[in-house]
């Protein structure tokens, strides 16, 4: 029996051909140099671009470029805090804010999402608020529960900003990925909020272009952005100029690809919450964005960890135990159906018949 995983948030699609073009065509333009360290003007400026349409007004000279949001998740902290402070996380989140923790001496503050689909109540956030909190970091539409903050979350969070002088770090990764005409905001469009954030975005998941390494910060001010740039200078300095120009095509070229990809997610949506759905013990709250499903299989009496292994063991399928999100996470696991078709069917028919054992 193969492998199959349908844990990670690997898209199977390739990256569109115009963005390959692009880059094939810098290559053979002769873009091979450093270039501006600042990057190319006209990849700030269709992120600013891209912004405006959500109602914040970027200045492009203050868009630092990044290889991937995975950096800019580690830059970001590294500008708002300092050893022994703290920022609040949604609980269950994205394991990836956990990473540069330790290393950093920060310490990250779970909320728990006590509310129905995912929503998180505001008072516990003013519940985990100390004097040591600098952040909240949401992501919406989220991974791994494909919430989607509501307009109301939005602007208590927003409130609550104000109130306590603590910065939004908004993680936008998943913006273009939605269903059922949900709409991706953003809180730094609330009046007052664009000098209260920092946005975190990419083209990974976009543009299925996980392995190109492309993201970007918007930073709240020039001097967050000054932080960043030093930061930027003193790591990896600057991104390769053909690549720029392939992210450049990406975000200005035709958007179709993304249209078909997100429609491709929407169906495995339904077969993947139907499948889940179907088996007994199970239940699943309906992503509204991103492409994973968080299915809760509690009733079967194991932890996370346990479940992942027997799945794995019995089925040889991968799936990603709940609990490497949080404590919330416990007793779910993650199948990402950004994977194909075929695998995902195959790999579901395998886990019922194994759930079926138990
Ligand atoms: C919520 C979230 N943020 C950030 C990332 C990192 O993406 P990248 O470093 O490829 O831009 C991921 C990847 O899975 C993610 O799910």
């Amino acid at each position: 029996m193969r492998l199959i995983n349908i844990g990670g948030g690997e898209p199977e699609y390739d990256t569109p051909s115009n963005i390959i073009e692009a880059m094939k065509q810098a290559m053979e333009d002769g873009y091979t140099h450093y270039g501006d360290f600042r990057h190319i003007p006209e990849l700030r400026e269709a992120v600013a671009a891209k912004y405006k349409r959500y109602g914040v007004d970027v200045d492009p000279e203050l868009v630092i470029i990044t290889p991937g949001s995975t950096m800019g998740i580690y830059m970001a902290y590294k500008a708002l805090m300092k050893p022994g402070e703290e920022f609040i996380v949604m609980d269950p989140c994205f394991f990836g804010y956990f990473l540069a923790v330790k290393e950093q001496g920060i310490k990250p503050v779970p909320v728990p999402r006590s509310g129905d689909d995912w929503s998180f109540n505001i008072e516990d956030v003013y519940k985990a608020t100390t004097d040591k909190t600098r952040a909240v970091l949401i992501c919406s539409p989220d991974n791994p529960t494909g919430a989607v903050l509501s307009q109301k979350e939005l602007k208590e969070l927003a409130e609550y900003s104000v109130e306590k002088d603590v910065k939004i770090i908004s993680d936008d990764i998943y913006d273009e990925i939605l269903y059922d005409g949900a709409k991706f905001k953003s809180i730094a469009a609330l009046p007052g909020m664009k000098e209260r954030t920092i946005i975190l975005n990419g083209l990974s998941k976009t543009y299925a272009m996980t392995g190109w390494r492309v993201g970007y910060i918007i930073p709240p001010d020039k001097e967050t952005y000054d932080m960043l740039f030093s930061l930027q200078m003193s790591t990896y300095l600057v991104l390769n100029q053909a690549l720029q120009y392939a992210s450049l095509e990406a975000l200005t070229g035709p958007q179709d690809s993304v249209k078909k990809m997100v429609e491709g997610y929407r169906e495995k949506r339904e077969y993947v919450v139907d499948a889940w759905n179907d088996m007994p013990k199970v239940s699943i709250t309906k992503p509204k964005g991103a492409f994973y499903a968080f299915p809760d299989l509690s009733g079967y009496g194991l932890s996370s960890a346990k479940m992942a292994e027997y799945i794995k063991k019995e089925a040889n399928v991968a799936i990603t135990p709940g609990r490497l999100f949080g404590a919330q996470g416990e007793g779910h696991i993650r199948n990402s159906f950004a994977q194909s078709m075929d695998d995902l069917s195959e790999g579901l028919t395998r886990i019922k018949a194994a759930l079926s054992k138990l």
